[in-house]
């Protein structure tokens, strides 16, 4: 019910697109029964034309007499005929066919007004279901994403929300319009033999009960196909990111066998929510036809034994049942399909109430300058629960205008200390401060745009070179864009690109070299020029000349300001005012590079090795 409630939500704004439709809807209906109800007279008329001229202005007296219905049926058959016959045969013929044309005419254009109101509120809606989606994942942690695979969130953002689409439009347009035909059609039957319409009721308990069993596993099985659906998505996501590594290491039959292995498990379970959901139809037709039997049967003999019934009133009748079996089935698959939505709408709201671990308290404060330094104080930290401590103990200060260096063996936890201080995680214990507050304190986008981060494996997004490296400012004019891609020595490289600066990167910067990638991901923490520059430097070792080109890159991005590198060149090593020697989480040596070579410790050993020296 509160899901319903939710999706209820997204569909208030479009009420009167959705009010529109329905009474388009209504109109069709209406107009429908109008069509079976006119034949009656003229098959009539076909046949005793001498009793119906008779009849004429007759009838018109009985329209007090009867129930409600009956005088109902009377009035509009008595105006109808007046209007049909009061004229000769071939007058009568030419204004029946009249009517006929006009009220199809009439009918369609109802049908496609629905449509075009009810799509419109039905598209607008998954348009902001999936907007809001994506706004929330964007809001959400590091750690967050962490945990969950990438292609679990872009099945819940495409393929979720595609299901519930599906519901919302088949059962959201039906579901309007088959409960109103139901409703049309069964007044209608009311007004024609209303003894008759109250055996139909009959038939209710047993669908009512078969179809909320089904409703409960289709659920189910939706929920599972969904999951299932999801590990399929995983597993191209990251197979195609990694295709390389699968070509080079040859293993191409192995993804292939694990991707059949999903697909396998993925088919199984959704031949069994198929075959499910194919139940409701035959279920309801046997119940359907059961009663539509029973009522020729009993309303048969009232024809021929009774004679209470009239022969074309019955066949009048006989019609507009089978006019009201269409929606009634419709409305069974309709139910199907919501059951199967709300399996879809419950993953969807679920990951929508997932708070994030990070955000910024009410009434946070903004955070404007970096006036004197950032302090870490016994800082630990560990992602996840289960895992050890990446950094234990970690106390440091950073001050205005100093230039840090954190250096130390492979996961040590230098990166961690980083996005500690970039606040993408909270310390588990320990604090951070900002000009002696706590970081948690202020406003959590203004704390991040002091800095201008170069991250250890740059991340190039799908644009182009200028987009790129205005990311961080998208209101940069060029010619800061230019200026900050020559202190970035990127410049060059950039015009010898077929569209220079116009140039499209493709996913994650494919077409640039490692060395050039970087000094892009250089030139756009310069354009953005914050207060405080933190640079992890990649890993992998470039060509001297790139790497010349980089050095000095860096020389120019640290000048005079509030610097942290994770080091692993020797002169931003040698020219940092403070290295931070990191292993296994601890800070285990501090000071500058004379008076760490001094001491017969880690710095040295690392220094002889890594910086071969
Ligand atoms: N997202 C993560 N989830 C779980 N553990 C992580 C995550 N990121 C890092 N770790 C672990 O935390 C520890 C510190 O990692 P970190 O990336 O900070 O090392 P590093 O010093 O930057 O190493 P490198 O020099 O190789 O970049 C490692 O043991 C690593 O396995
Ligand atoms: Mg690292």
């Amino acid at each position: 019910m509160k899901l319903l409630l939710r999706i209820a939500n997204y569909i208030k704004p479009y009420w009167i697109y959705i009010l529109l439709g329905s009474v388009s809807m209504l109109f069709f209906a209406l107009t429908n029964s109008a069509m079976v109800y006119i034949i009656a007279p003229v098959i009539r008329f076909l046949f005793y034309p001498a009793q119906v001229s008779k009849e004429i202005g007759v009838s018109m007296d009985h329209i007090q007499a009867g129930t409600f219905f009956d005088r109902l049926k009377t009035l509009l058959r008595a105006s109808y005929d007046k209007y049909l016959f009061s004229a000769n045969p071939l007058e009568i013929l030419a204004r029946f066919c009249l009517i006929l044309l006009a009220l199809m005419l009439i009918k369609n254009l109802c049908f496609w007004l629905q449509a075009f109101f009810s799509s419109y509120a039905l598209e607008s809606i998954i348009r902001d279901i999936r907007l809001d989606l994506y706004r929330h994942l964007q809001s959400l942690s590091m750690s967050f994403f962490n945990r969950h695979r990438t292609g679990e969130l872009i099945s819940r953002i495409i393929n979720d929300t595609g299901v519930m689409n599906e519901m919302i439009s088949l059962s959201f347009s039906n579901f309007i319009r088959d409960p109103i035909l139901i409703l049309v059609y069964f007044v209608f039957l009311l007004v024609l033999n209303w003894k008759l319409t109250l055996i139909i009721l009959i038939g209710l308990p047993p669908v009512v009960f078969g179809m909320d069993r089904l409703g409960k596993h289709l659920r189910r099985y939706s929920k599972k196909c969904q999951e299932r659906m999801a590990d399929l998505y995983t597993h191209l996501q990251e197979s195609l990111a990694g295709i390389k590594i699968t070509k080079v290491f040859g293993a191409k039959e192995t993804e292939i066998s694990r991707f059949k292995k999903h697909l396998q498990s993925f088919f199984k379970i959704n031949l069994k929510r198929i075959w499910v959901q194919k139940l409701s139809t035959p279920f309801n037709e046997l119940v359907g036809t059961a009663i539509a039997v029973f009522i020729l049967w009993y309303g048969g003999r009232e024809v021929l034994l009774d004679k209470t019934i009239r022969p074309e009133e019955f066949i009048q009748y006989i019609f507009a049942l089978f006019m009201i079996m269409q929606p009634l089935k419709a409305l069974s698959n309709d139910y199907t399909s919501v059951m199967q939505g709300l399996a879809a709408a419950e993953r969807i709201f679920s990951l929508m109430d997932t708070k994030p671990d990070i955000s910024s308290q009410v009434g946070a404060r903004k955070a404007e300058h970096l006036r004197e330094k950032i302090v870490f104080e016994n800082v630990s930290f560990a992602y996840g629960a289960e895992n050890e401590s990446a950094i234990e103990g970690v106390s440091f200060e950073l001050r205005k205008g100093e230039h840090i260096a954190i250096v130390g063996p492979s996961g040590g936890g230098k990166t961690t200390i980083i996005d500690l201080m970039l606040r993408l995680y909270d310390p588990q214990e320990g604090a951070i401060y900002l000009d002696g507050t706590d970081i948690r304190e202020f406003e959590l986008w203004s704390y991040r745009s002091l800095f201008g981060v170069v991250t250890q494996d740059v991340i190039l997004f799908y644009d182009t070179v200028k987009g790129n490296i205005a990311y961080g400012k998208p209101d940069a004019t060029m010619d800061e864009i230019i200026e900050s891609a020559k202190i970035a020595n990127a410049h060059k490289f950039i015009m010898a690109l077929p569209l220079g600066y116009d140039t499209i990167i493709g996913e994650r910067g494919i077409t640039l070299s490692g060395g050039e990638r970087q000094r892009i991901a250089i030139a756009r923490a310069i354009l953005k020029n914050p207060e405080i520059i933190i640079f992890d430097e990649a890993t992998s070792s470039l060509d001297t000349e790139s790497e010349r080109l980089i050095q000095e890159a860096i020389e120019r991005l640290i000048k005079n300001r509030t610097v942290v590198t994770v080091a692993h060149r020797l002169s931003t090593v040698k020219e940092a005012h403070r290295i931070l020697v990191i292993d296994k989480g601890r800070i285990v040596e501090e000071g500058n590079h004379e008076s760490l070579m001094r001491t017969d410790g880690l710095y040295r050993l690392l220094y002889s090795i890594q910086f071969k020296c």
